[in-house]
C-alpha cells in the first residue's frame, strides 16, 4: 500500500529542477509521485520534462497549458511552446495525460486534479488580505458526499504550495516549478506528516515547512468553500 508520496506541482518545462526534484524524491525514498501538469510553457526543455515523467512512472493530469498547446490557443507568449514542434513522444505522451487519477493510499484515496476537479481552471483559496476568496460550487456538492469523500486532493494551477483543510479530507497544493517559490513536497502517510521542500541555487532542495496530518490545533479547518471567511493565515508548504 502506497505509504510515501512526492508531489510535483506545475511543470513549465522547468527540466532541470524537475530532474533535481525527482532525484530527491527517489533518496526520500516514496512510494509513488504525482504531478498536477501544466508541462509546457516555459524556458526550459519540454521534451525533457516529458522524458523524465515516463521515465519515473510520474502520474501525471493533464493542465490548462497542456490543453491549450495541444489545442493551439494562447500560444503568443514568447516562452509558449507550439504543437508543430513537438517531437512524437512528447506529444502522444501530452495527448493520453488524463484529467483526474485516483490512487488508493494507506489512509484512503487520494485524489489528483489541476484545478478543482474536471476544471482545470479551479481556483479554491480562503482569502488573505492580499488575495481574494476562491470559492467552488462543484468542490462543495463533491465534498458533500461524504461517503465519496477522498481523504486527500492535490491540484496544481495557482502555483503556491499550500495545504487547506476540510472536515476530513485535505487539500493539497502541489505550487510549480517555476519562479520564486518553486519547490515540491512529501506527504507522508507512515509518520502522518506534509512537508515542504525548497530549491536552493547550488545545493541539494531544502527541507523547509512540515505540518502534521492530524495536529490541526493551529489551523482551520473548513466545511466546505461556502465556509471561507478571507481571513485564511495560509499554511504554505514552502519557507517564509
Ligand atoms: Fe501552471
Amino acid at each position: 500500500m502506497i505509504g510515501r508520496i512526492g508531489i510535483i506541482g506545475d511543470v513549465h518545462a522547468q527540466d532541470d529542477k524537475l530532474r533535481q526534484a525527482l532525484c530527491q524524491l527517489e533518496k526520500l525514498g516514496v512510494d509513488q509521485i504525482v504531478c498536477t501538469g501544466d508541462l509546457p510553457d516555459g524556458t526550459g526543455d519540454l521534451e525533457e520534462s516529458c522524458r523524465l515523467l515516463q521515465k519515473e512512472d510520474v502520474l501525471t493530469v493533464r493542465g490548462n497549458h497542456d490543453r491549450w498547446l495541444l489545442d493551439g490557443v494562447k500560444r503568443d507568449s514568447p516562452k509558449a511552446h507550439a504543437r508543430e514542434s513537438l517531437d512524437d513522444n512528447t506529444l502522444q505522451f501530452l495527448m493520453a495525460l488524463p484529467v483526474e487519477i485516483s490512487l488508493e493510499t494507506r489512509l484512503g484515496e487520494l485524489m489528483l486534479f489541476h484545478g478543482v476537479l474536471k476544471n482545470d481552471m479551479g481556483k479554491v483559496w480562503p482569502g488573505t488580505d492580499r488575495s481574494p476568496i476562491q470559492r467552488n460550487d462543484d468542490l462543495d456538492f463533491f465534498l458533500s458526499d461524504k461517503k465519496r469523500r477522498p481523504k486527500f486532493l492535490v491540484n496544481g494551477h495557482i502555483h503556491f504550495r499550500s495545504l487547506i483543510d476540510f472536515d476530513n479530507c485535505h487539500l493539497i497544493n502541489g505550487g510549480t516549478l517555476r519562479g520564486r517559490w518553486s519547490g515540491f513536497s512529501v506527504l507522508d502517510l507512515n509518520d502522518r506528516t506534509l512537508t515542504g521542500f525548497d530549491f536552493v541555487e547550488g545545493s541539494c532542495p531544502k527541507r523547509s515547512r512540515q505540518y502534521d496530518l492530524d495536529n490541526v490545533s493551529n489551523r482551520t479547518i473548513w466545511g466546505n468553500t461556502r465556509d471561507f471567511d478571507g481571513r485564511w493565515s495560509p499554511a504554505v508548504l514552502h519557507a517564509a
